[in-house]
């Protein structure tokens, strides 16, 4: 079987957001889709390694802000590779509260508010399906996954279930010893993280 046929899978890219009691925490996901049309519920899929589905367990809502080309550059290296567990990834952001949930404050291209409906358990990951309970409108064209990895040029970590191990083999990566965050290509001697601002003798070459 040739799983590259999956690739061809096509996805849009969005920060799921949560409360964990009084704390925001939260994450991306490129893993979304609308089930039903009247009345609609969606569906996400979360890693079960990752803290914001433990707090939407909890809350049992969440908000989705759809990311656009015009975003903030930083959402996705903030949101995507590192862990609420220990990370304030609102702190450089600032939210606010709709409906009990946060949204990240910047341009995004909408936000949708949701109420979990039912869990279902996929080996690794589960499934969240959720009613829409809330939208705002927003501005911009909504970044497509492919966009995300041919113009931006960045990739899915380990928890993503689109996560691909080689990516592209002719370039070099280097991975942040602090929060994991991945710069591809070559690296300079003044480089700092742009998620948790080390400088570069955290980075190491990926084999
Ligand atoms: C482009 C991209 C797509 C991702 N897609 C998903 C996804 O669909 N589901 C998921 O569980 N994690 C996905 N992730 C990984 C999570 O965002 C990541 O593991 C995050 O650090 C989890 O944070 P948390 O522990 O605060 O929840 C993706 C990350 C990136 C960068």
């Amino acid at each position: 079987m040739d799983n590259t046929v999956l690739y061809n899978l096509t996805y849009g890219l969005y920060v799921v957001g949560a409360m964990d009691g009084e704390r925001p925490v939260g994450c991306i996901i490129n893993t979304c889709f609308q089930v039903t049309s009247e009345n609609p519920i969606l569906a996400i899929s979360l890693n079960k390694n990752n803290y914001t589905l433990e707090a939407i367990k909890r809350s049992k809502r969440f908000s989705l802000s759809i990311i656009a080309e015009d975003s903030d550059e930083l959402i996705i290296p903030t949101f995507g590779f590192q862990t609420s567990k220990t990370a304030n990834k609102y702190e450089d952001f600032g939210f606010t509260m709709l409906d009990g949930t946060p949204i990240v404050n910047g341009k995004f291209a909408g936000r949708l508010v949701l109420e979990v409906i039912q869990m279902i358990d996929n080996e690794t990951h589960e499934v969240v399906l959720a009613r829409l309970v809330n939208t705002m409108k927003g501005t911009g064209t909504p970044m497509t996954y492919a966009y995300y990895h041919k113009v931006v040029k960045g990739h899915a970590p380990k928890n993503a279930p689109t996560y691909r191990k080689e990516e592209d083999p002719t370039v070099k990566k280097y991975v942040c010893d602090v929060c994991g965050y991945v710069f591809a290509g070559d690296i300079p001697d003044d480089f700092v993280c742009p998620v948790c601002k080390r400088d570069r003798t955290h980075f190491h070459l990926m084999e």
